[in-house]
């Protein structure tokens, strides 16, 4: 799996058509969407259409809890609007009723081939700790919310030592709440010393305690958070950055 990509969450119809086309063609390889975000059928032509072999590209798509007590026509659902052959990831949205249900439905797709890997969104320590003793196959990954403000300090090692990777949704704080994080003094200096960007300092940190999707529909910004691997962070900026912690969630689940 692709360590960083790109989220479509709020992106619809063209100018989703037009971010993951500009996604793809940059480089990204790993593009994320979900049921809730109504533009699975966008990713899955974007993708199609992009020239690029559909083994180079990664796609995650995420059943929501009203999909849960029909998960197996859901799943069908899906591969049906991406037309994509096969989808690389399937996450649960968010615990709801019925989540072991459905991610057993899941359990039967992968087996099937239909799904290459599953996994769950928005579960937490207590979350996990109920449910992982009630399915068979074990997630490939749990996306949550990650930034510098809200960090899962406990619940980032907590799954990956279940052997489970982590990925960050609202890696930049998330869409129309990021600005205060977008020019947070700490982050300012560290971007100002390595001549990069605020965005590329937040993501840089994230992918190296996960992996991450920032959303974006500007094809400048989509290359930018693509370009993380020319600089590293010392031991100390790692720590000042974990120091901005306070544990702030920018949304409710
Ligand atoms: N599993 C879940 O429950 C869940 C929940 C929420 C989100 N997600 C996933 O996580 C992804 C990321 O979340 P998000 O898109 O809401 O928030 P985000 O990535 O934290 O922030 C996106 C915002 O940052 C801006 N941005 C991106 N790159 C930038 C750059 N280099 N410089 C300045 N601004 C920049 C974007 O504006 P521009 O468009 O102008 O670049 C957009 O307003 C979603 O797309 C979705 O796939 C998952």
């Amino acid at each position: 799996m692709p360590a960083n990509g790109l989220g479509t969450y709020s992106l619809t119809g063209q100018v989703c058509l037009d971010s993951v086309g500009a996604a793809l063609a940059s480089g990204v390889r790993l593009i994320d969407t979900a049921y809730m975000y109504g533009n699975e059928a966008e990713v899955g032509r974007a993708v199609r259409e992009s020239g690029v072999p559909r083994e180079e590209v990664f796609v995650t798509t995420k059943l929501y809890p009203s999909q849960f007590s029909g998960a197996e026509a859901a799943i069908e659902e899906a591969l049906e609007k991406m037309d994509l052959g096969y989808i690389d990831l399937m996450l649960l949205h968010h615990p709801g009723a019925g989540d072991v249900e459905a991610y057993c439905a899941m359990e039967r797709a992968l087996t099937a081939g239909k799904l290459r890997a599953i996994g769950l969104s928005c579960y937490y320590v207590d979350e996990l700790t109920a449910f992982l003793p009630r399915v068979s196959v074990k997630p490939a990954l749990v996306q949550n919310e990650i930034h510098p403000y809200c960090q899962d300090a406990e619940v980032v090692p907590f799954i990956h030592d279940q052997g489970t990777a982590v990925q960050a949704w609202y890696p930049l704080g998330g869409r129309g709440h990021n600005d205060e994080l977008l020019s947070d003094p700490v982050l300012a200096s560290i971007a100002q010393t390595h001549v990069v960007s605020i965005p590329q300092v937040i993501l840089w940190w994230a992918l190296q305690r996960g992996v991450v999707i920032p959303g974006s529909s500007n094809p400048a910004h989509i290359e930018e958070d693509d370009r993380l691997y020319h600089f590293a962070l010392t031991e100390e900026e790692m720590a000042a950055i974990a120091a901005l912690n306070r544990n702030e969630k920018h949304d409710w689940y």
